[in-house]
């Protein structure tokens, strides 16, 4: 199957038959992107997110492509929630073999303008998160002999500003690949993360909603000045990144873990410069 704008989407290709993963934040953007590719090539997939209403859509919209898929909801920094989506999965399909940490949120300020209680919200969901879905799944990946693939974000190498609290936490979700990749190892578990660039979701619309006048046009237009700013010209579409981290979670990636795969379209491999003028 085919996107538009020369997206790629391979579906028929059976490559997670058999597996379970778990998607954090699965219920929309990137997540569903992860879950509805991930089911497309065969895995049964529990999609986690905030609201049941988001997740039973996207479950839907699983069920009627010809997949498999099941729910879980809550925040996803009370224990409770990550021990309630894996017990999902335990119940729904007797097994875990892999994990996806999409939720995630985005706020703006520079340190004096996040508030304290701004900073703990977003190491709260963005790193507090990842490390309780890991800490509650990883014992039954391990039996599984699976994967954890973290989505984090190009802002984890190079940032723009008034984002200090989500650019600091996604820093810290590469250390803590870097940590559960080296622990994992002796597992059998690969542990990777995936940093895309900006990808046209919900997030993404209400940043360019709060820095253009916000109108639908408005939107569309930022939208595409950020997309102009990757080397690719262009956004990426969520099965983008779902792909990549189809690739991460598959037995071809058998030698690749603790690794960072950026998915940005070559937003970080381009420097600010202009070519010279022409006389
Ligand atoms: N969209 C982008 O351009 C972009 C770029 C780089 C990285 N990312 C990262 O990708 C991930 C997904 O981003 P997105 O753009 O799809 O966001 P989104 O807002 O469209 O979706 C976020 C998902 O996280 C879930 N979520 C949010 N807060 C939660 C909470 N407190 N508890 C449980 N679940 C919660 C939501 O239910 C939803 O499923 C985030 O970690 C984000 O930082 C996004």
């Amino acid at each position: 199957m085919s996107a538009d704008r020369g997206v790629a989407v391979d579906g028929d290709v059976d490559i997670h038959a058999g597996r379970v993963v778990l998607v954090t934040g699965g219920s929309q953007g990137i997540g569903r992107g992860i879950a509805e590719v991930l089911a497309a090539k065969g895995a049964s997939v529990v999609v986690h997110g905030l609201t049941q209403e988001f997740v039973d859509e996207t479950v839907a919209a699983i069920g009627a492509a010809g997949g498999k898929a099941t729910g879980t909801w809550g925040p996803i920094d009370r224990p409770q929630t990550t021990i309630e989506a894996v017990d999902a999965a335990l119940r729904a399909y007797g097994r875990l073999d892999h994990l996806v940490t999409a939720a995630g949120i985005q706020r703006y300020g520079d340190a004096v303008s996040t508030s304290v209680e701004t900073w703990d919200e977003v190491f709260g969901v963005n790193v507090r998160g990842v490390f309780l879905a890991a800490h509650a799944a990883l014992p039954h990946i391990r039996e599984r002999k699976g994967t954890v693939t973290i989505i984090s974000s190009v802002q984890a190498t190079a940032t723009q500003q008034q984002v200090v609290a989500y650019t600091a936490s996604k820093g810290a979700l590469n250390a803590l690949t870097r940590a559960l990749a080296v622990d994992e190892a002796d597992h059998g578990v690969r542990v990777n993360s995936v940093a895309p660039g900006s990808v046209d979701t919900p997030m993404l619309r209400h940043s360019a909603a709060m820095f253009s006048v916000g109108t639908p046009e408005a939107v569309e237009a930022t939208i595409a000045d950020w997309g102009r700013m990757h080397a690719l010209g262009r956004v990426a579409q969520p099965r983008e990144i779902g792909e990549a981290v189809s690739f991460l979670a598959s037995d071809a990636a058998s030698f690749i873990t603790g690794a960072e795969l950026r998915a940005d379209g070559g937003l970080l491999a381009r420097i600010a410069a202009a070519l010279p003028a022409k006389d």
